[in-house]
């Protein structure tokens, strides 16, 4: 009996893998009957891509987007004077510096920003993009674009995205 309870082990190792291999598929993730993916829908009436898009020109995304930048760094827009490293300014600064990055093309932020964010802006900021923000004459990113090359980018990518999600359903 001893000796065969090694053998009795091994068989029902391999009687698993057997089962594994042959009947047990992975979950197939697909867009159409992923659960997270239908609740949104069911929440927003809308998809990630049609939600994103709806207020892709709004003055707080904009400014999502300038924060972002500030602490990840520029995603290589491929701009003449290369990339844009991460942390110029302190995360804690990100926000107020946006704010008044935005007012250089006249948006505006929700809440009001202190005084020496312009102070920031000029002292990290201006000496590439410029004090007016216009990227000195064209050799960093003008920041008074009415869309920013990065959000631009990002528009185009939601919108194939977006046509390839209608073109198969
Ligand atoms: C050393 C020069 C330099 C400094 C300093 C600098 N930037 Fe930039 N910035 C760049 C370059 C170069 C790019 C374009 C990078 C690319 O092609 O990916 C860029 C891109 C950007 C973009 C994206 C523009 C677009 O059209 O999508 C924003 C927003 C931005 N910078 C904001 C700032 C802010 C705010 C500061 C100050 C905290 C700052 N930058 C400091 C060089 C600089």
């Amino acid at each position: 009996m001893q000796k065969i309870i090694p053998f009795l082990a091994m068989l029902i190792v391999l009687a698993y893998a057997v089962y594994n291999a042959k009947f047990r598929h992975p979950e197939k993730v697909d867009t159409k009957t992923n659960r997270h993916y239908k609740e949104h829908i069911k929440t927003y009436k809308t998809t990630h891509y049609e939600d994103e898009l709806s207020h892709i020109n709004s003055d707080e995304y904009t400014k999502e987007y300038i924060i972002k930048v500030i602490n990840q760094g520029s995603n290589s827009l491929d701009f003449k004077s290369g990339v844009m490293e991460a942390g110029f300014a302190r995360p804690d600064d990100a926000e107020k510096i946006a704010c008044y990055t935005m007012t250089l093309s006249g948006r505006k932020c929700k809440k009001a920003y202190p005084e020496d964010a312009a102070m920031f802006y000029t002292s990290i900021c201006g000496g590439c993009h410029g004090n007016d923000g216009k990227g000195l004459g064209g050799v960093y990113p003008d920041l008074n674009k009415a869309k920013m090359l990065g959000i631009e980018n990002r528009e185009m990518f939601l919108k194939s995205m977006h046509k390839q999600q209608s073109d198969t359903k």
